[in-house]
């Protein structure tokens, strides 16, 4: 906006703040640019023959395209459908609201319904109530947090260091990837023995290129994965030189080594990559959230993602963008739900971005935090970053909400990045890795970002993170290293890391590891909100841990006795 055209002092003004930074867009229904309730939506239906879905959203199965047949075959549970779709729309609204409703009969008639149907049940909720079904459905009980942990310069010292205080912080799970891709192997490595040096049992994954990612999955070096991509229209799909039945074979073989994903999919990706079919951004995701169903999943990643910025620029599409973390659960799959990228200038606008999820809960309210300063999310930036943390804290604390991080002393922090990056010393040189020093180590503890670290030697670090790949290195390698070096018990954490693989615990829907290694998840610990009194609600001590921000002044703190 050209701030000299105004003739109000005011407007001038106005057009000056954060808020007026940020790119808007009218409706634009034939590109896709609509959050919902595009004209070309179809509407719902469904016929079914022999237990075979024959038409689905108005179109007879020969007509189906790769999404709709994989969606009809494999997503829609055909014992329920006729049930489900004879219901009214505002029915199905109100049941996912009403706290008289479990979520099990919720979620029996949600996994019988075709995408239009979801869609128009969407269509009929207000923000609010979208976040009370959000509360009520999610698969967990308790809800929880992710990172990203990456640097400007794939530094790995730093990235031990940014992991352990993360871990120290509450995340439960982590997310690395790389600037330049060769380097992968390191930032896996670095998250792995950083993460396990905060604490045993965190959840990390490194996100790059699908068959490298599996690769170092097997090898131990991750123990998850997310970023398998799925899109809501065919074209988009083979673009990117995949199908459904690609997707859920890759599904497979992570579950096939006891290693937990998720797919990740989100409103926006199809009109940014010019093929919308002129339908709205939820029922394209709605396609989405189906196929990851369909292929198995226990899990995905949604919440527009990468893509923020085309429903963030559209009315209601940050609406939208909750009601597709809803949908997500109304599936009954983990949902790991955004709020991981830069959308906004606006503080005020990415906290209301922030609080549908962070308020109701999800099973991981970003996905993820930036835990480092913005400049170093290699995700292109957060919704959130490290710098936002104590505002984070104190709104968990003023609306007593448990949005999974914890307040921490500065000595408990030092110490954590303090003891991350000496085990990623010690395992370079254990592994003849080149070294990292006592001063890279020192700076690596007092880091705000990567601007601080003094610069490693590019080429040789590269080479031998290639040679990581040669020679076969796994995570028993990093083990050895660790306990050969007096780190015991971070060699330990990872030992246990590998042991939950075989045991499998870890592929329970929404499942993420205690201190103690012991499994929560959607089995062992169900979502079972039915109103107040039910549900997850805050224990003594965890509301204790919240409150206690050292910011606050204490009646010890006022000098009563007068004048002392
Ligand atoms: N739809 C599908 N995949 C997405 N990703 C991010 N946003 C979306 C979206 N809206 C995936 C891409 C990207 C990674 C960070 O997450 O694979 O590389
Ligand atoms: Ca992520």
């Amino acid at each position: 906006m050209k701030t000299s055209t105004f003739k109000s002092k005011r407007f001038k003004v106005l057009a000056e703040r954060p808020v007026n930074q940020d790119g808007f867009a009218a409706e634009w229904p034939e590109v896709g640019l609509i959050a919902t309730n595009s004209p070309n939506d179809p509407k719902p239906s469904i016929k079914i023959e022999n237990g075979k879905i024959i038409e689905m959203d108005g179109k007879p199965r020969k007509d189906f395209d790769m999404i709709d047949q994989f969606i009809a075959d494999y997503a829609i549970d055909v014992d329920v459908a006729q049930e489900a779709m004879a219901k009214d729309s505002v029915e199905i609204a109100k049941m996912l609201v009403d706290i008289n409703v479990p979520r099990s009969e919720v979620i029996r008639i949600t996994q019988g319904l075709t995408p239009a149907k979801i869609t128009e049940v969407i269509n009929h909720m207000n923000i609010v109530e979208i976040m009370m079904a959000m509360q009520k459905v999610r698969a967990r009980k308790k809800p929880r947090n992710q990172c990203h942990t990456t640097n400007l310069r794939d530094n790995p010292v730093l990235i031990a260091a940014d992991a352990a205080e993360a871990a120290v912080r509450g995340f439960d799970e982590q997310e690395t990837t790389v600037g330049i891709t060769r380097y992968a192997p390191f930032n896996a490595i670095a998250l792995l023995v950083g993460a396990q040096a905060g604490r045993g049992g965190i959840l990390t994954q490194c996100s790059v290129e699908e068959a490298f990612e599996l690769n170092i999955g097997m090898r131990g070096l991750t123990s998850y994965a997310e970023t398998i991509s799925v899109y809501g229209t065919e074209r988009v799909f083979v673009d990117g030189d995949d199908t459904p039945w690609s997707k859920a074979f890759l599904a497979s073989a992570y579950a096939s080594r006891g290693i937990k994903m998720r797919f990740t999919s989100g409103t926006g990706a199809e009109v940014q990559m010019g093929f919308a079919e002129g339908k709205s951004m939820l029922y394209l995701e709605v396609r989405c959230i189906m196929l990851a169903k369909g292929a198995g999943s226990q899990g995905l990643q949604n919440g527009s993602i990468s893509c923020i910025g085309i429903p963030g620029a559209v009315p209601s599409g940050i609406r939208i963008v909750a009601g597709e973390n809803l949908v997500a659960m109304m599936l009954d799959l983990e949902v790991a739900s955004g709020n991981d990228q830069t959308f906004s200038h606006s503080d005020i606008r990415r906290t209301a971005r922030l609080l549908p999820q962070m308020l109701s809960g999800t099973d991981l309210i970003t996905s993820g935090y930036s835990a480092m300063p913005n400049y170093d999310d290699m995700f292109a930036g957060s919704n959130v970053d490290i710098d936002d943390v104590d505002d984070y804290l104190i709104l968990q604390r003023d609306l007593m909400v448990d949005g999974g991080l914890r307040p921490v002393s500065e000595e408990e922090v030092l110490a954590a990045r303090n003891k991350g990056a000496r085990a990623l010393q010690a395992v370079f040189e254990k592994l003849g890795l080149p070294a990292i020093t006592d001063e890279e180590v020192e700076i690596a503890t007092i880091a705000h970002g990567s601007k601080d670290m003094p610069a490693r030697q590019v080429n040789e670090d590269l080479k031998a993170a290639t040679e990581i790949m040669e020679k076969g290195i796994t995570s028993i390698d990093v083990i050895k290293a660790l306990a050969e070096s007096g780190f015991e018990d971070i060699a330990e954490n990872i030992l246990n890391m590998l042991k939950q693989r075989i045991a499998g615990d870890y592929l329970q829907t929404s499942a993420v590891l205690d201190k103690n290694f012991d499994i929560d998840s959607a089995v062992n610990n169900p979502n079972d909100y039915q109103g107040p009194g039910s549900g997850y609600r805050l224990s003594q001590e965890r509301w204790n841990e919240i409150k206690d921000i050292p910011q606050a002044l204490k009646p010890e703190d006022f000098d009563t006795e007068g004048g002392k």
